[in-house]
C-alpha cells in the first residue's frame, strides 16, 4: 500500500448527527462470540467488545452491527433465541449492553443490533408453553403446528426440507408435528398471530428505548407463510414462481409487517433504522424490503457470490445504484459476513469450472490443502475489491477480521465444528460457516492470541499470529493499516451519493469518478495500468505505484 499525498480529513459529511447516517455508512459486523473474551471462558462478550472500542474508533467506522447476544443454546450461533429482551448471562448483562452502547456512542459509533423474528429457540417460554399445552391450543397458534399425514399420523405434512438440510418438520410427544425453515431448534413462529406481531414491536421499544441505533432484520423475507391445504410437494414448491404468491418465501404481505415497524422507528427521533436480509428473486423485490415505508434498506449480496472481475463487478454495481433509485434508498456492499468463506480466501482459490464462486466452500470440504491457496493474492486482490467498494455511493458492511486480511480457516474437525448446516448437511454449504467465526487474534502471542484468558471455542491455527491486530497495526504496509486510511479519507469521499463512470482502454480496470473531485480505479488484471499524469492526484493505494503505474490487481483512489 502506498499513501502519495498527505491530505487533510476533515469530515464534510456528518455521518453521525444526521437522520440519514446509514445512507453512506461503513458498518463493521461484530460476531459477538468471537470477538474479544474479557471474562476468559473462550467465548467473546460485551465486556470484550468495550474493552475494544478504541480499537473500533480508530478502524474509523460509522456503525457496528452485533450478531445476536441474546439468551441461546446455540443450536445456530445465536439465532437460536430464547429471550429477546435479554443478553447471554455467559457475555454479559442488561448493564453491560448499556455501558458498551454508551462507550460507542461516545465515539461517534452508532449501534445496529439483530433481530430474529422468523423462529425462536425452542427453549423460548412460548415453545415450551406451546409443547406443553397441547393441540388446539392459543400457545401452539403461535407456531406453526400440523398434523401428520399417514395412517397414523407418524409421516411428516410435507416432504419439505429444511434451509441447513433434513427435513423441515419435527413431531412432539403427542404426535403433532411443527415447522421450522431452519435447526430442529428453531421452530418458526406464527406472524398471522396477533401476540408475535405485537411483541416484536415491544422487542424494538426495548431496545431503541435503550438508544439503539438500528436492526438488522434476519431472513426478513420469510417470515409470512400460506399453508393451506393442499400444502404442496417440495418439488412443487421448487416451481412455484417466488413473485410475492410463493407459500414461504418473499411473500407480499410481508411488508404489512414492516410497514407496522416503521411506526415504531420512525416514532423515535433520530428514526431507528433498519436492513433486511432478504434473499430475493429480483431487485425490484429486494427494492420493496428497502422502501422508506418499510425497513429502509436492504443487503445487497450479489458480491457475494461475484468473481474478481471487472465486468461482473460493473454490472452488479450499475444494477444496485438503479435499484437504490428505485427504492429511494441507498445500496448496501458486502463481501464478507458471517455466513461465507471470507473473501481473502474466495479470491485466493482457483476458480472451479470456470466459476470462482463455490469454490471457497470445496476447498474447506477438502480440507483446505494449502498448495490451492494463494495467500498474496487473496490479499491483494480483497484489499483491491474492498477500496473499490468504500468509494461506491452506498453503505458498506464490513465483517470484522477482514480488516485483517484474515483467511477462512479450515483446520477445525468436524468434533470441534458448531453449525448446524455442517451437521444436517446443507447443500448451500455443506461444510458449514465455523471457519469464518473463529475469534479474531488480537495479539501475535498470548492465550488464543489475545482473544482472551482461556481460550477460544473455536481453534485458531498457528498462522493466525502474522493476521494478529498488534503486528498489524505495527505495519504501515498492512491490511489494517490501510483500512484505517481509507475509513478515514472515506468522510471526505462520500459526501453525495453519485458515481459517473470513466471509461478505460482496458476491459480489466473500472474507472469512476464522484462530483466531489474523488476517482477510484481498479485494476482487476494483472497487467499494470498506466495512470498518466493523473498519478500525481493519488491519495491512496492498495499496491505502490511504480512510476505512476498501478499494479495488477490494485485499486487507487485519486482526487482531483
Ligand atoms: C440468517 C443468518 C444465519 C442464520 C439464519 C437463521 O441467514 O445470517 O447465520 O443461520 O439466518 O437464523
Amino acid at each position: 500500500m502506498s499513501e502519495v499525498h498527505s491530505l487533510d480529513t476533515h469530515d464534510d459529511l456528518d455521518t453521525h448527527d444526521d437522520a440519514a447516517w446509514w445512507r453512506q455508512a461503513a458498518v463493521y459486523q461484530i460476531y459477538p462470540r468471537s470477538f474479544a473474551d474479557a471474562t476468559g471462558d473462550g467465548i467473546g462478550d460485551v465486556a470484550g467488545i468495550l474493552s475494544r472500542v478504541d480499537y473500533l474508533a480508530e478502524l474509523g467506522i460509522d456503525a457496528v452491527w452485533l450478531s445476536p447476544f441474546y439468551p441461546s443454546a446455540l443450536a445456530d450461533g445465536g439465532y437460536d433465541v430464547d429471550d429477546y429482551r435479554d443478553v447471554d448471562p455467559r457475555l454479559g448483562t442488561l448493564d453491560d449492553f448499556d455501558a458498551m452502547v454508551d462507550a460507542l456512542h461516545e465515539r461517534g459509533i452508532k449501534v445496529i443490533i439483530d433481530i430474529v423474528p422468523n423462529h425462536t429457540s425452542n427453549r423460548h417460554e412460548w415453545f415450551q408453553e406451546a409443547l406443553a399445552a397441547g393441540r388446539g391450543s392459543a400457545a401452539r397458534d403461535r407456531y406453526i403446528f400440523r398434523e401428520g399425514t399417514g395412517p397414523d399420523g407418524s409421516q411428516p405434512p410435507t416432504d419439505w426440507v429444511s434451509v441447513f438440510g433434513g427435513p423441515a418438520w419435527e413431531r412432539v410427544d403427542d404426535g403433532q408435528w411443527y415447522f421450522h425453515n431452519f435447526a430442529t431448534e428453531q421452530p418458526d413462529l406464527n406472524w398471522d398471530n396477533p401476540e408475535v406481531r405485537e411483541d416484536f414491536l415491544t422487542t424494538l421499544r426495548f431496545w431503541s428505548d435503550r438508544g439503539v441505533d438500528g436492526f438488522r432484520i434476519d431472513v426478513a423475507h420469510m417470515l409470512t407463510k400460506d399453508l393451506s391445504e393442499p400444502l404442496p410437494s417440495s418439488a412443487e414448491l421448487a416451481l412455484l414462481p417466488q413473485d410475492g404468491t410463493h407459500p414461504l418465501i418473499d411473500r407480499d404481505e410481508v411488508h404489512e409487517i414492516y410497514a407496522e415497524w416503521r411506526t415504531v422507528f420512525d416514532s423515535y427521533d433520530p428514526p431507528r433504522t433498519a436492513v433486511a436480509e432478504a434473499w430475493v428473486s429480483t431487485p425490484e423485490r429486494r427494492a420493496k424490503y428497502a422502501s422508506a415505508e418499510g425497513l429502509g434498506q436492504a443487503f445487497n449480496f450479489d458480491l457475494l457470490v461475484a468473481d474478481f472481475d471487472a465486468a461482473e463487478f460493473r454490472r452488479i454495481i450499475a444494477d444496485n445504484l438503479a435499484q437504490a433509485t428505485l427504492s429511494g434508498s441507498s445500496t448496501t456492499w458486502v463481501l464478507s459476513n458471517h455466513d461465507v468463506t471470507r473473501h481473502a480466501t474466495r479470491y485466493g482459490l482457483p476458480a472451479l469450472d470456470g466459476r470462482a464462486v463455490k469454490q471457497g466452500v470445496e476447498w474447506v470440504r477438502a480440507g483446505g490443502p494449502a498448495a490451492d491457496l494463494d495467500r498474496e493474492q487473496g490479499r491483494r486482490r480483497a484489499e483491491a475489491a474492498t477500496m473499490l467498494l468504500l468509494g461506491l455511493p452506498g453503505s458498506t458492511y464490513l465483517y470484522q477480521g477482514e480488516e485483517l486480511g484474515l483467511h477462512e480457516v479450515a483446520e477445525i474437525t468436524p468434533e470441534q465444528r458448531q453449525d448446524p448446516a455442517f451437521f444436517r448437511g446443507a447443500e448451500f454449504d455443506g461444510f458449514g460457516r465455523d471457519g469464518c467465526r473463529v475469534p479474531l487474534p488480537w495479539s501475535a502471542d498470548g492465550s488464543s492470541f489475545g482473544f482472551g484468558a482461556d481460550g477460544a471455542h473455536l481453534p485458531q491455527p498457528a498462522w493466525f499470529a502474522d493476521y494478529a491486530v498488534d503486528v498489524e497495526a505495527a505495519d504501515p504496509a498492512s491490511t489494517l493499516s490501510l483500512y484505517r486510511k481509507a475509513l478515514r479519507l472515506r468522510r471526505s469521499l462520500q459526501t453525495d451519493e453519485r458515481l459517473e463512470w470513466r471509461e478505460t482502454d482496458r476491459d480489466d480496470v473500472l474507472r469512476f469518478a464522484r462530483p466531489n473531485g474523488w476517482q477510484v480505479v481498479t485494476n482487476f488484471g494483472t497487467e499494470p495500468f498506466d495512470l498518466g499524469s493523473d498519478a500525481d492526484a493519488v491519495v491512496l493505494t492498495t499496491q505502490p505505484l511504480r512510476d505512476g503505474v498501478l499494479p495488477g490487481e490494485a485499486t487507487a483512489w485519486l482526487r482531483a
